[in-house]
């Protein structure tokens, strides 16, 4: 039977927000998963560190996101998925906000712009923007970071360039998504002043991109930008709302998330030598390889849901009301769904995941994150024959975009 754990002491929002977590959190959450799988906080909040019941709960219509005025949640709802305000002062969410009918209308009008062609054609344009990152890293003496160096100019570059933002704009890009990112993070585990400051940044992007449109409008190109712009399904099309909505989800979506599996998948293998050196010599092995390191150190360790109506887990009634923090990271990590889970196995096949969510919000991104995470390692082995942790790496203060500040590397 499953043991729902109302009384003991674990697991604590505390320990989560804990600094000494961050440089590994996976035996906290191996504790969790063993002693409270179905953790009830406090009255309203249900932590979830098991694949399957994350799994579940992310496939299940009964759970979604809330109006922002649903008394059920106050304090816990999610105002940070209302990415803009309209011009009457009403907040308006991106699609990874909603619930269906409006996400379905929402996301299949997207689709029919930000298609697995458009990413594939982005291919050659990836790996000029990866090689010429590598220069510059090459060209400076001693060790380098990879993370100023590739893991956050490349998908800043790439997302800037499928909107088609023009070059010279690329660095408030850059300082915008990095403000926007602590989006992701439910607001009450936000640190003070962040949220007023990641409402000012996307004010900010928010304004720059109507500029942006009414110059597509006029005179469409070949990006992403212009296909939203254009985009028709018998009649309906994207108002420009949910234009400026979209874009600014895919920046906050896709920015700093790309940024940490690149950093994070280089840390996994340069601390198992062995699975870097089977990656070198069998680049066929480069996909799998991506997935393997999805799941082993997720960029995105948690999501939320909450009950819209009565509801059960793992046969565990759950009242409408109720907020699930579901842990990915311990879900990915799993040993009723992985052999050995804690083990760095870039052979490991099929390696399925929940580092990219399930069901109806599964990762729009999830074709161009995967390109350029391949490119990147790809590039790396063939340029770097010996790369090397060159100090010791250093976590970003963040709990659900889990990644590097800083990877010093000697590139061999
Ligand atoms: C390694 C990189 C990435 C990871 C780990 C990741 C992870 C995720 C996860 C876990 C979700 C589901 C969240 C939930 O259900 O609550 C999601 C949704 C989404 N992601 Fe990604 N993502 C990545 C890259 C990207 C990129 C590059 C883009 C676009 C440029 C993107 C766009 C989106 C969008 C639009 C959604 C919302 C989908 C929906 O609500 O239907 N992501 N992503």
């Amino acid at each position: 039977m499953t043991h729902v754990d109302a009384t003991a002491a674990l697991p604590s929002l505390q320990d989560l927000l804990d600094p000494r977590h961050q440089a590994d959190p996976y035996p906290l959450y191996s504790r969790w998963r063993t002693q409270a799988p179905l953790a009830r906080l406090d009255e309203q909040l249900l932590v979830l560190t098991r694949y399957e019941d994350c799994a579940a709960v992310l496939r299940d219509g009964r759970f979604g996101h809330p109006d922002a005025d649903d008394p059920r949640f106050t304090g816990r709802a999610r105002p940070a998925l209302e990415v803009l305000v309209d011009d009457d002062g009403r907040p308006v969410r991106g699609f990874l906000g909603l619930n269906p009918p409006s996400h379905t209308r929402l996301r299949s009008l997207v689709s029919q712009a930000f298609t697995r062609r458009r990413v594939e054609l982005l291919a050659p344009r990836i790996e000029e923007l990866t090689a010429e990152l590598f220069t510059a890293m090459e060209s400076a003496p001693g060790p380098v970071d990879l993370i100023e160096g590739l893991a956050t100019p490349l998908p800043v570059a790439v997302i800037s360039e499928l909107l088609g933002v023009p070059d010279a704009d690329r660095h408030r890009m850059l300082m915008w998504s990095h403000a926007v990112a602590r989006a992701l993070v439910p607001d009450f585990l936000l640190p003070p002043g962040a949220a007023e400051q990641e409402a000012q940044a996307r004010r900010e992007f928010t304004d720059y991109l109507r500029e942006l449109v009414v110059e597509r409008r006029h005179a469409p190109g070949d990006d992403l930008l212009s296909a939203l712009v254009g985009v028709h399904d018998g009649g309906d099309t994207l108002t420009e709302n949910e234009l400026l909505a979209t874009c600014t989800l895919l920046l906050i979506a896709g920015h700093e998330t790309t940024v940490n599996l690149i950093g994070n998948g280089t840390l996994a293998l340069l601390r198992h030598p062995d699975q870097l050196e089977r990656l070198r010599s069998d680049p066929d092995l480069t996909d799998n390889a991506v997935e393997e390191l999805l799941r082993y150190d997720s960029p995105v360790q948690l999501t939320v849901r909450f009950a819209l109506q009565d509801a059960e887990v793992a046969g565990v009634p759950v009242p409408a009301g109720t907020t699930l923090l579901l842990l990915i990271g311990a879900a990915n990590r799993d040993p009723a769904a992985y052999e050995d889970p804690d083990r760095l196995d870039i052979g490991r096949t099929p390696v399925r995941h929940l580092a990219f969510g399930q069901g109806i919000h599964f990762c729009l991104g999830a074709p161009l994150a995967r390109l350029e995470t391949r490119i990147a390692l790809r590039t790396l082995l063939q340029r770097a024959p010996q790369p090397r942790l060159a100090g010791e790496p250093e976590w970003k203060d963040h709990i659900t975009l889990r990644g590097l500040r800083r990877l010093p590397l000697s590139l061999g």
